[in-house]
């Protein structure tokens, strides 16, 4: 994505905030063990804003300053500790490649940034992320107080940034757009590649292995999120990530997992029989979610509400389970009684972005709100009869979720993620090829 993509988006930010400063970190390195940190990820409201991908990083945004309204301290120039650790863009860098007006080392923060706060009414930040650094603004702050017998005001008001930037962050522009569209194929040909090679007798590792491979391969450093690969009854387990088992003969083989691409994730999750062929119970209940799925997508369009695809999912959820004969009652009654939920226990989806769950309101003024272009959703209802005595046997330890990614249009939605097959038909043709 190109730099002035990002002056964009900050010029967007400092528009709405009007007047005050923002401070904007990027996340905490996290260690692993002993002296071994996790690989590093910027955090996405930061990244958002500056593409600068370096840990120990904090953007702040002065609106009118006449020296220059984006500043960044950053880490310098050290050969030394850039044979060790990687390269540095230092503070020319930050300035020549990322565009920012000023940049200072970031050791030198504490003595800078009280005076940028001086005389600005308000400080946007992220409260509550990140107690260290919460801390550390408390102290800035005080500083600033300090010299008002000197004529200098402080801020009078802290302001959670997130009411501007997440609003932003909602809606997906063309630059976006793109980048998710590139990680949904990535993720759509690992799954792909998972149903080929599944057999009986592997590990459902062996399947996550299979899946990395294509991610990597693709130019993803991440998975969006861990790799849920779960055989059988596993794939009544919402969040299994434990993926160790070994695949059987005559179960089902649940996939969750998508890549994230230049810090934009993918969600997907297809469901297939490991020997190739679905059993009838299996297929009927598959057939059902997939009907659900369609109706979701159906009711997904820019001005329909946040919950009328989940509404329509539901529905067709709740119908298949009366005509299975897991559920008694009328539709309306096992709908508003919620008995439903015993086997269909989340909802149809969530926003996609930067993050998996993404950020974003999802009612306003206590009303879902509506749905608008360039609004990134997944669609995914499953339904889940985890083994138990309350079970109907006929369907024990199935675990359904089809799961794809939806830009919203002013005409329904564009599915991302169709390039991995989901009919029954299609998948068998597929495992048997
Ligand atoms: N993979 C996380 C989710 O589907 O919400
Ligand atoms: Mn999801
Ligand atoms: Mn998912």
């Amino acid at each position: 994505m190109d730099k002035a993509l990002f002056a964009r988006r900050r010029r967007g930010v400092m528009q709405l905030m009007g007047e005050g400063v923002a401070i904007i970190p990027t996340a905490p390195e996290a260690s692993r063990n002993g002296d071994v940190l996790y690989r590093f990820r910027p955090d996405s409201d930061f990244q958002y804003l500056t593409n600068f991908s370096e840990p120990d990083a904090v953007a702040v945004l002065i609106p009118g300053r006449e020296q220059g309204e984006f500043v960044l301290f950053c880490r310098e120039k050290n050969p030394e500790r850039e044979m060790w650790d990687g390269r540095r863009a230092g503070l020319e860098g930050a300035m020549e490649l990322y565009g920012a007006d000023d940049a200072y080392p970031i050791e030198d923060m504490d003595q800078i940034l009280p005076g940028l706060l001086e005389n600005r009414s308000r400080i946007f930040c992220f409260m509550g992320r990140n107690a260290k650094f919460d801390t550390r603004m408390m102290l800035w702050f005080n500083e600033v107080k300090t010299k008002t017998r000197a004529g200098i005001s402080a801020p009078a008001e802290f302001v959670d940034l997130k009411y501007i930037l997440h609003e932003l962050r909602l809606v997906k522009r063309s630059e976006e757009l793109r980048v998710m569209r590139r990680a949904a194929k990535i993720s759509a040909v690992a799954h792909t590649r998972a149903m080929q090679t599944c057999k009986p007798g592997m590990f459902e590792y062996q399947i996550e292995a299979e899946l990395e491979y294509e991610f990597r391969k693709g130019g993803s450093a991440y998975c969006a999120y861990p790799s849920i690969v779960a055989g059988g009854e596993n794939a009544c387990i919402l969040h299994y990530t434990e993926n160790d088992c070994e695949l059987n003969d005559g179960d089902l083989l649940l996939i969750d997992a998508g890549c994230e691409l230049d810090c934009y994730a993918s969600d997907i999750t297809r469901t297939f029989p490991v020997n190739g062929k679905f059993s009838p119970e299996q297929r009927d209940v598959y057939e059902i979610v997939l009907a659900a799925q369609a109706a979701a997508v159906t009711a997904t369009r820019a001005g329909a509400q946040w919950n009328d695809p989940h509404e329509a999912a539901v529905s067709v959820l709740a119908q298949g389970l009366l005509d299975l004969g897991v559920l008694e009652g009328s539709l309306d009654g096992v709908i508003e009684s919620g008995s439903y939920r015993q086997y269909y226990m989340h909802r149809t989806g969530h926003w996609l972005g930067m993050d998996v769950h993404d950020v974003g309101d999802y009612k306003i003024d206590n009303t879902w709100r509506e749905l608008e272009p360039g609004m990134v959703l997944t669609i995914e209802p499953g339904l889940y009869f985890g083994p138990g005595p309350d079970t109907d046997p006929r369907f024990s330890g199935i675990g359904i979720r089809i799961e794809d990614d939806a830009v919203v249009t002013t005409e329904g939605c564009e599915l991302i993620t169709s390039d991995v097959v989901k009919s029954v038909e299609d998948i068998e043709a597929l495992m048997a090829g």
